[in-house]
């Protein structure tokens, strides 16, 4: 879950490097670094905290790398930073090296000093040990030793404008941009300014060297590429463009919805109908938020195609039995299309026959490579650690692959077409009510734990309500199908103890608001969500927030929106940095 980017460019790359990782800071933000080669050999400069403590850093030369760290072995730290440093060797590294301690024993135990605690620097010593001149071979003959997972970027002392660069199960790119020739490991940080770019597949290597990028098999045989422009939509504005990240995503709700529905539109689902038609289970497979719109499309997909959904977050789905068989759908959910236990389930649903739908919102990623068949949602960089706008786009996806399935099994269009239309101006009304959620959120402040509830279609709403106040405002929270507060939860709740019931699915209303009415006679703390007049005026609960009217089972897109704010306003309350929770990053790239 750290950033990588090296450089090779016309004039000096350390802006290039600089601003680079900026727009990667989303990938992690316990320390940076810069390595640039000069006439004079190596300046690095690495610091524990954001990239912006590198602002003042300069050093001339146009060969370089950058790294942003997520730390994994290692406290954060200065001496833990990258890039790490080697005879003549300089390194950056994304991944985990999962035999470290064996190898970093071993050249222990031949004289190699260590200055960091990290698994890297361990491939920047074998790296040194095999450079004899020649880096790419070097770089080969190093990571024929490592276990785990990688995308390095090294440079040599002795080799100006050259970068050799690596994959294994950590992504990794190469393109040319206006600053000159890269590698990095996200399109998002370089696709404001990128001309073209090809991605490494695991195993091989590239070479930016004599002006010219080539790319490498695990044999060091040349692999051709195809260079393609990346999905303009995805440059990612760094966090310090003028306001919070999350509160601008949370802004551009309405407006992702719309371009998402458009490209939904212009979607040929032909190429999958066969699978689509012919599935009678679906594997539903994705993590954190992207697991909470899986649960979304369970219930749509259940209630209205009648074909069972089996919801499995994606680290647990290889360790469970495997069930996954020919003819199944499998649906995987991500918002990065990187998450490492997403790609993981879908290559094992792939090798025992499923199909595999992605819905993702980046077009050229790891996910939408392996999958049979992708739904590219049209949220726009989202760089905030916290998931938006990809969430309601994903649910869209999700609700529009349902009524294609619908279509494909019945030959029978489903109203919710129409309806799907309806979601951005309802997202754009949703956001008017946020003077409400500030006066909870003020009257919330002190906290220390809060439950979400909803039933049915809502369960989802609940738990991605919770997810963002855990981390986000860093409040304990829980979210629940309301039905499981009086078995259980029900004992914390206490004098001014803070239950949020989103309602909105008409046959639940009675249900939740018994569970409020359980919550309010222990003296606890009602938040009502609800788009009916009814459930409103018929409820005990102390604030009542009344949510635009749409068909009930598109309501958790437009639910959802008013507790992503809440949390937002948490976070602020509490005198926290919303995009930049503690322990977090934006993409999960380590199993
Ligand atoms: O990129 P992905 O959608 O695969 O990411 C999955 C989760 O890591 C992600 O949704 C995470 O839970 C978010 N930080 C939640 O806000």
């Amino acid at each position: 879950m750290c950033g990588i980017i090296g450089y090779v460019s016309e004039g000096d790359c350390c802006g290039a490097l600089f601003d680079a990782l900026r727009r990667l800071e989303y990938r992690g933000y316990d320390s940076a670094g810069i390595a640039v080669l000069g006439e004079k050999g190596f300046s690095v400069c690495k610091k524990q905290g954001g990239v912006s403590n590198l602002a003042s850093f300069y050093a001339a030369g146009n060969t370089g790398v950058g790294h942003t760290r997520w730390a994994t072995h290692g406290a954060p730290s200065d001496k833990n930073a990258h890039p790490h440093r080697a005879g003549k060797i300089a390194l950056v590294h994304n991944g985990i090296v999962e035999n470290y301690a064996a190898l970093k024993a071993e050249l222990e135990a031949d004289g190699e000093l260590f200055l960091s605690e990290t698994d890297s620097e361990v491939i920047a010593k074998l790296i040194s040990r095999a450079y004899r001149g020649d880096l790419l071979r070097a770089v080969h003959a190093a990571l024929g030793r490592a276990e785990g997972a990688y995308a390095v970027a090294v440079i040599a002392e002795d080799r100006p404008g050259e970068i050799v660069a690596a994959r294994y199960k950590s992504p990794l790119i190469a393109g040319c941009g206006r600053e000159g020739l890269f590698v990095c490991s996200d399109i998002p940080a370089v696709a404001a300014g990128a001309g073209y770019i090809a991605k490494a597949e695991d195993g091989e290597f590239v070479r930016i060297a004599d002006g010219e990028i080539c790319f490498y098999d695990r044999d060091l045989r040349p692999v051709p590429k195809v260079f393609f422009r990346p999905q303009a939509d995805l440059g990612a504005a760094p966090s310090d463009a003028g306001g919070y990240c999350m509160r601008r995503e949370i802004g551009e709700i309405p407006a992702a919805l719309r371009r998402t529905f458009c490209a939904l539109e212009k979607t040929d689902f032909a190429p999958c109908a066969r699978a689509l038609r012919g599935a009678k289970r679906i594997f539903a497979v994705a993590c954190g938020t992207a697991y909470h719109s899986a649960l979304a499309f369970r219930d749509a997909a259940e209630r209205d195609v009648g074909v069972p959904v089996l919801c499995c977050t994606a680290g647990e789905f290889r360790y469970r039995p495997p069930l996954t068989e020919r003819g199944d759908l499998v649906v995987a959910v991500s918002q990065s299309g990187e998450t490492a236990d997403t790609l993981e389930a879908v290559r094992l649903a792939k090798e025992r026959g499923g199909y595999v739908v992605a819905v993702t919102n980046a077009g050229c990623s790891s996910l939408a490579s392996l999958a049979d068949f992708t739904l590219v949602m049209r949220a726009g960089a989202e760089i905030a650690v916290a998931a938006t706008k990809s969430y309601n786009c994903q649910l869209l996806c999700l609700w529009y692959l349902a009524a294609e399935m619908l279509f494909f099994k019945r030959q029978k269009y489903p109203d919710w077409f129409s309806s799907l239309q309806k979601l951005p101006s309802a997202a754009e009304e949703t956001i008017s009510l946020f003077s409400e959620i500030d006066r909870i959120a003020d009257s919330l402040k002190d906290a220390a734990a809060m439950y979400f509830l909803g039933r049915g279609a809502d369960e989802c709403t609940a738990r991605e309500g919770a997810l963002k106040v855990k981390e986000i405002a860093c409040v304990f929270a829980e979210g629940l199908a309301a039905g499981e507060l009086k078995h259980g939860p029900l004992a914390l709740v206490r004098e001014g103890f803070p239950v949020f019931m989103t309602a909105t699915q008409p046959p639940l209303f009675k249900k939740c608001e018994n569970a409020l009415a359980e919550v309010r006679s222990r003296g606890g703390f009602a938040a009502l969500f609800s788009q009916s007049e009814e459930a409103l005026s018929q409820s005990c609960a102390d604030v009542k927030v009344r949510l635009p009217a749409l068909p009930a089972a598109l309501m958790p897109c437009i639910a959802v929106i008013p507790l992503q704010y809440f949390a937002y306003r948490m976070c602020l309350e509490r005198g926290l940095d919303p995009d930049k929770p503690k322990n977090l990053a934006k993409s999960v790239t380590v199993e």
